[in-house]
């Protein structure tokens, strides 16, 4: 069966982020990859009021295409986060969409989904624009992979198969394969901690998800090194956060 991916762009207009998609598309449709472009400014997604209700009971109280979109995302093998850089760094639309996940940051929804970002610029924001949609990927659980970016002098340069082929390569891997890093480790912990001391609903999920007794979501290839280092920082957070 063919993979299937999810690219969601967050430029209102079709021009450089979008011709990125479609070439990444195209090419992958030669490895049987399917790749369903969606733009977040066809849906309606309100902006967070901050009343934490979603963190802590689980509901949001927004009515608008939200939650559809949250389970789109886990309905797929791979997702493709894209956005153009403005002010270096991530679209508004795009922030305002990954605010409304932050239930997904204490109970992951998409654990080991692999994630490829790609960004444009006319210059400049690319190190950190990459860098924070690494951390988001990493604090939904998810897998973060490949980044492509273009500039304005590079944006008709095709994209070529050794800018996406980790994240191809963790399509079709199983997860036992993987590595997670030691930032993935520790934001494990940390959300292991939370669950375990402070927040009843994920004490919860994370009990019914078995990770409770878990060094990572699922079983993954983690060295001895990264498994000490992880091991010290849960414990010490552990003993920190009071009860
Ligand atoms: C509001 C706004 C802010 C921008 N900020 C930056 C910036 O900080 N650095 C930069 O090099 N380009 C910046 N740009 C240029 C865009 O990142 C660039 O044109 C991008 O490729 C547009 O993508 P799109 O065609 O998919 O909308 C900005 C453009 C806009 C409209």
């Amino acid at each position: 069966m063919n993979k299937k991916v999810l690219a969601i762009n967050s430029s209102k207009r079709k021009r450089n982020t979008y011709g990125l998609l479609i070439d990444i598309k195209d090419q992958l449709k030669k490895i049987n990859i399917e790749v369903e472009i969606i733009n977040l400014h066809d849906y309606n997604i309100e902006i967070c009021t901050g009343c934490e209700s979603c963190i802590l009971k689980d509901k949001c109280f927004l009515d608008d295409d939200m939650d559809m979109l949250m389970n789109k995302l886990q309905q797929y093998d791979g997702i493709i986060l894209s956005t153009p850089i403005y002010l270096n760094n991530i679209s508004g639309k795009l922030k305002i969409f990954i605010d409304r996940t932050c239930r997904w940051v204490h109970r992951p929804a998409i654990t080991g989904i692999p994630i490829m970002n790609v960004v444009t610029t006319s210059f400049s924001g690319i190190y950190n624009t990459l860098k924070y949609m690494d951390n988001v990927a990493i604090q939904w659980g998810a897998f973060p992979t490949d980044n492509i970016s273009r500039k304005v002098t590079t944006i008709e340069d095709k994209v070529q198969p050794k800018e996406y082929k980790n994240f191809v390569k963790h399509i079709m891997m199983d997860k036992k394969l993987y590595k997670p890093s030691i930032q993935q480790l520790i934001y494990f912990s940390v959300s292991k901690v939370l669950a375990q001391k402070v927040i009843k609903r994920d004490s919860k999920y994370w009990e019914e998800k078995d990770w409770l007794s878990k060094k990572y979501f699922y079983d993954a290839k983690i060295n001895i090194f990264k498994k000490i280092i992880a091991n010290k920082f849960y414990r010490m957070i552990y003993k920190k956060v009071k009860l």
